[in-house]
């Protein structure tokens, strides 16, 4: 099968140009002016006359069908990469979780039953390190050979996921030696845990609690130690769902004395900000971890996104229903499951606050949606680029295009929406996933499990050199 993207503006990070995109089979044949008239043929055509063609969007932090905070994620594989397929997100990397007192491979192997056959788009995996032990840090050696570079530890969620400082940093020891990269949540949860018990005992109970209680210079505090740490170890590192100016502060300042540190940022913590937790328990809706930051902290973020302190955004999606999950937390907001949906609107919620806003150029969107997540997580040539040979996920997105986010819309298995009513700029109208079109006149058309996994290549060992 062979398709032409015809008359669009082909959108990469390194640059734009009037251009069409042949499709032969699954990956891309050519791109050039005016194929037709240089004699190409096609079994179909798309004219994209107005739209962008861009490389389809990678999300680097999903979690579905996740085990968490006594309930689970409420997208499975299934309705989280199609809802991401609307979106014109064309690959997600989720994150396995090693059951505490099991093996990697344990967790592994539970989290390619969850996605085997389900997937509406290509799937990778990251790794959550729950505990850290001899045999657990040997065993990363070949979950790296297998395609799951990354490994993320926390400082967060004591009696959870939390790391001690010296666990982390045998685990940074190990990525040196096996290529991997460690990601790092980075809140100290130990001095969250005694704030958020004396606002809950003194009956402050609320939602907004939860986001006065875990303070940015906690984050700061973690993302500097966990750097420091990695400085020690010779490692390289990546703080996720990066929130607050604190933190940033402490990448930029690594950064700007050449420690190899990365960092992601989320929709949430550029568009939605403390306030949105205060009116009673609507505020549960927007409880995650970091939480939302007061709105000062936003223009750090987006200056951080400019300057490249922050490489990449990532949703962190993590999806629970208001009505029968967040209520499990109405009495005490320790009890709310952490976390927010996201993954159908990123790439629309970043070109209308980041391009039509003026904050970003449309090459440094496509570049932290999509190409800088395929350059960090093994993916570079293959996805994140309009490129002959690149795999052809591309998305037709018209610019224009205006449309209001909300519940009764998305695609997303949950019941509401952290954006719901806000009008957005921008939208993708056809999405193919390897030469499949898979998301057409609104509606999903690719074949069930057309998704395969992805086996992704350990880019520690460059990232350390400065060399990706
Ligand atoms: O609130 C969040 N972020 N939930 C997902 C788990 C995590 O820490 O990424
Ligand atoms: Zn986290
Ligand atoms: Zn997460």
């Amino acid at each position: 099968m062979r398709t032409l993207i015809a008359n669009g503006t082909v959108v990469n990070a390194g640059g734009s140009a009037e251009a069409d995109v042949l499709v032969d089979g699954e990956t891309i044949a050519l791109v050039g002016h005016d194929l037709a008239a240089a004699g190409v043929t096609a079994d179909r055509t798309i004219d994209a006359t107005g739209k962008y063609v861009i490389p389809g969007a990678i999300d680097a932090h999903t979690h579905f069908d996740m085990p968490f905070g006594g309930t689970m994620s409420k997208d499975t594989f299934e309705t989280g990469t199609r809802a991401a397929a609307f979106g014109g997100t064309t690959t997600i990397i989720d994150f396995a979780i090693q059951p505490k007192g099991g093996s990697l491979r344990d967790g592994i192997d539970a989290w390619h039953a969850k996605a085997e056959g389900q997937c509406a788009i290509d799937y990778g995996f990251h790794m959550i390190v729950s505990d850290v032990r001899d045999d657990v840090l040997a065993e990363m050696d070949g979950v790296v050979a297998e395609g799951i570079p990354e490994f993320k530890l926390f400082t967060a969620y004591p009696g959870v996921f939390y790391s001690d400082d010296g666990s982390i940093f045998r685990a940074m020891q190990r990525s040196v030696d096996n290529g991997g990269l460690i990601m790092m949540h980075a809140e100290n949860g130990i001095a969250i845990d005694v704030v958020a018990n004396q606002n809950a005992e003194s009956g402050h109970t609320e939602p907004y609690y939860h986001g006065v209680s875990r303070y940015p210079i906690f984050e700061g505090e973690a993302a500097n130690r966990v750097i420091r740490l990695a400085e020690a170890a010779n490692a390289a590192v990546y703080i996720v769902h990066l929130s607050s100016r604190d933190a940033l502060d402490a990448v930029r300042e690594a950064r700007d004395r050449g420690t190899p540190a990365y960092a992601e940022t989320c929709p949430q913590y550029l568009f939605l900000s403390l306030d949105d937790m205060g009116n009673g328990f609507e505020g549960a809706k927007f409880v995650c971890s970091p939480p939302l930051r007061p709105k000062d902290h936003q223009a750090a973020l987006w200056q951080g996104l400019q300057s490249d302190d922050l490489q990449v955004v990532a949703t962190d999606h993590c999806p629970f229903d208001f009505h029968g999950q967040k209520d499990l937390g109405r009495a005490d907001f320790r009890r709310i499951p952490n976390g927010l949906p996201a993954v159908e609107d990123r790439l629309d919620l970043l070109h209308d606050g980041g391009v039509v806003g003026g904050r970003l150029s449309r090459e440094r969107w496509v570049e932290v949606c999509s190409t800088a997540p395929a350059r960090l997580f093994g993916l570079a040539g293959r996805k994140g680029v309009v490129a002959p040979g690149a795999d052809a996920d591309l998305v037709v997105y018209d610019p224009a295009r205006r449309h209001v986010i909300s519940a009764a819309t998305h695609h997303m298995a949950v019941d509401y929406s952290c954006y719901e009513g806000r009008a957005v700029q921008g939208g993708s109208d056809v999405v193919l996933s390897r030469g499949t079109v898979i998301v057409e006149d609104g509606q999903y058309c690719g074949p069930k499990g057309h998704g395969r996994f992805l086996r992704r290549q350990p880019t520690g060992e460059a990232l350390r050199r400065g060399a990706v």
